[in-house]
Formats: structure tokens, sequence, C-alpha cells
């Protein structure tokens, strides 16, 4: 029965978690906010903050889990893809906690850990399985066969569907993160008060910086005719562009579907918290006869969990690494 501690430090989260024989016994994520005042994730800042979260997370995920921490087995962390500085900092901790209790290190991709937390707790998928990760830096359908074993078939050309809804926010001049208060501002609006343009992408690759760029136009030539434009219309503007972010989404992952004869389907990352999106692809997965799968929110965002339930199966396989392993700004599945 394997004790795994697991790290995340990708981006802006520090979490830790503790899993025993595939069971989340702890989740720790530690938010940072001194980016809001700047518009988005400063790297700098980032590391410097993971460098001051890293050790009280782990401390909590140990106490929460109420494992000692000598009765870990392994400890599992993000390599990449992220931001170098803030990985650097969990891959060095995740290094030194290993050196000292001479336990197994396991590396763990962070997209990959995104699709494995639908393994946590007991409404799994079955393989092979489509999953849209749609998060502030990635937007892929990837045809998932087996744990380890995954093919992106769709991507972002450009901008992240989270990226997306966070540069809208910022025209509108709501603050960041902007994806949730779109959501907001969309449970009260109308999604078919304006039409923003489907982009025309061959196969099941994505772009939204087009979009991008008719909301900023769109936004820029009422606002010239009525300065009040915003104010007055901000729920209805909220739940266009996010009806037209979630069918850019739905309508590919549908393609996908079709072509490879697949009907269980999940969603993951940051964006799966969207209201829209998620109520978007449960109707679409009544319609089309889906299983859809959607995890608990705390394990849509980022967190140690899927680097936990991840590295426990990396365990089971045997698949460690050594001490002289570096981050990976990028790593490719
Ligand atoms: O996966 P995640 O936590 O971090 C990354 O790895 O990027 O995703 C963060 C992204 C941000 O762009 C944020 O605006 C978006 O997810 N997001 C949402 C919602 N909650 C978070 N977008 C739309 N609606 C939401 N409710
Ligand atoms: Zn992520």
């Amino acid at each position: 029965m394997p004790v795994i501690l697991a790290i995340e430090s990708s981006c802006d989260e520090t979490s830790a978690a503790v899993c025993a024989d595939g069971n989340i016994l702890s989740n720790i994520i530690a938010n940072q906010t001194i980016h809001e005042a700047y518009g988005g994730v400063v790297p700098e800042l980032a590391s410097r903050v993971h460098q001051q979260n890293i050790v009280p997370a782990v401390q909590q995920a140990l106490l929460n889990a109420k494992v000692n921490k000598n009765d870990i087995d392994a400890v599992a962390f993000t390599r990449g893809p992220g931001l170098l500085g803030s990985l650097l900092v969990g891959v060095s901790f995740a290094k030194a906690f290993a050196l000292a209790k001479n336990i197994p290190l396991i590396e763990v991709n962070h997209m990959q850990a995104h699709v494995l937390a639908h393994f946590i707790g007991d409404n799994k998928p079955a393989f092979p399985f489509l999953c849209l990760t749609v998060s502030g830096g990635h937007t892929q359908i990837v045809l998932v066969k087996d744990y380890f074993d995954m093919e992106i078939v769709g991507q972002t050309l450009d901008d992240a569907a989270g990226e997306a809804m966070d540069k809208t926010s910022k025209i509108l001049g709501l603050p960041y993160p902007g994806g949730p208060l779109i959501d907001k501002h969309a449970r009260s609006g109308n999604p078919d008060a304006y039409k923003f343009p489907e982009p025309q992408i061959p196969g099941f690759d994505f772009s939204f910086s087009g979009l991008k760029t008719s909301i900023l136009y769109f936004i820029r030539d009422n606002v010239a005719a009525n300065p009040n434009f915003i104010e007055e219309n901000i729920n209805d503007i909220c739940a266009s562009v996010e009806k037209r972010i979630a069918t850019i989404l739905l309508n590919k992952l549908r393609k996908a579907a079709d072509q490879y004869g697949i009907t269980d389907i999940a969603l993951a990352g940051g964006v799966s918290a969207n209201t829209g999106l998620r109520q978007g692809l449960l109707q679409l997965g009544e319609k089309l006869g889906w299983r859809t799968f959607i995890p608990k929110m705390e394990y849509c965002t980022d967190n140690a969990a899927m680097i936990a339930i991840a590295g426990y199966h990396k365990y089971l396989k045997g698949e460690f690494i050594g001490q002289d392993v570096a981050p990976l700004a990028r790593m490719p599945f």
C-alpha cells in the first residue's frame, strides 16, 4: 500500500497532496493572490511565493492526511510543462525530501495529470476515452488509450481557451483571473444577444486569437457610440462570449468523438469550472448518448491530488527518476 507525497508548482498554485493506495487523503492548495494587481501571473513573483508556501503546504497535507513524513514511500512531482522558476521550487523540494528519506522520485507531466484526475474516486471513464483539457495555458483534445498512452489529436494554434476568457475580461475592465467573473455575469445574461465568429480551422485544432480581436473591435465600436455600453450590457456580453467559446470547444469535441467512435468523454483543466461549458457538455452528451465525466472542482484547477494519482500509477509500474532530474518548461507527452 504505497503512500505517496505529491507536489505541484507549475504556475501560480502551490499544492501538496498525500495518497495511500490510490486514495487521496489530503489536497492542500495555496493560491497566490499577489498577481491580481498585475492582470496576469508574474513568473518572478510566482516562484518567490512558491518558495514561501511549499513547506507549510506539505506540512498541512501531512497533517490532514494523518501521515508521518517517515511513512512516505515515494515523492511525485510536476516536472513540466510550466513556468521554469515555479517548477524549480517544487522539483527541488521533491528531490530534497526524497534524498533525506531515501525514497524514490516520480516525475509527472502536468497535462497528463489533468487527464488522470478522472481516476480519483469511483466514477472513472473507460479506455479509450477523449478528454478536452482546457486551462489558462492549454487547450487540447486528448485521445487516452491507457494511463500513460495519450495522444493529442487537437490543440490550440494560438491562445488557450482560458486565455480567451481572461483577455476578454481584461477588455471589459474586469480583474484577473477573468474566467470566473465572465461565468458569474453570464448567468444573468442572454447568450444569443451578440454573435461572435466561429473560426474555421481544419481538423480538431482550435484558434482563439481571431475571436479575441473581434471582441476587441466590437467593444471599441460600441463604446465609441455609447460610453456606457459595457456597464449596460456586461451580462449579455459575457453570456455571448461564453457561449461562443463553449460552442467552439464542443463542436470540435463532437467531431473528434465521431471520428474516433468514442462515447466516454471527459473534461479537465481550470476552464472546466465554467458553467456554460459544463452544461453544454452534459446536454450534448445526453443527445449523443455519451457518458460524460467532469472532475470535482478542486481537481479541475491546478492541484497536487492529480499529481498523486498519476504518481501512484507510475509507482505501480516501477517508473522512477534519478536525482539528476531537472524541470522542463516544455514537456511533451
Ligand atoms: O488549470 P488552471 O487552474 O491553470 C492553468 O494551468 O492554466 O486554469 C486557469 C484558467 C484561467 O484562465 C481562468 O480564468 C479559467 O481557468 N477559469 C474559468 C473559470 N474558472 C477558472 N474560466 C471560465 N469560467 C470559470 N468558471
Ligand atoms: Zn493546469
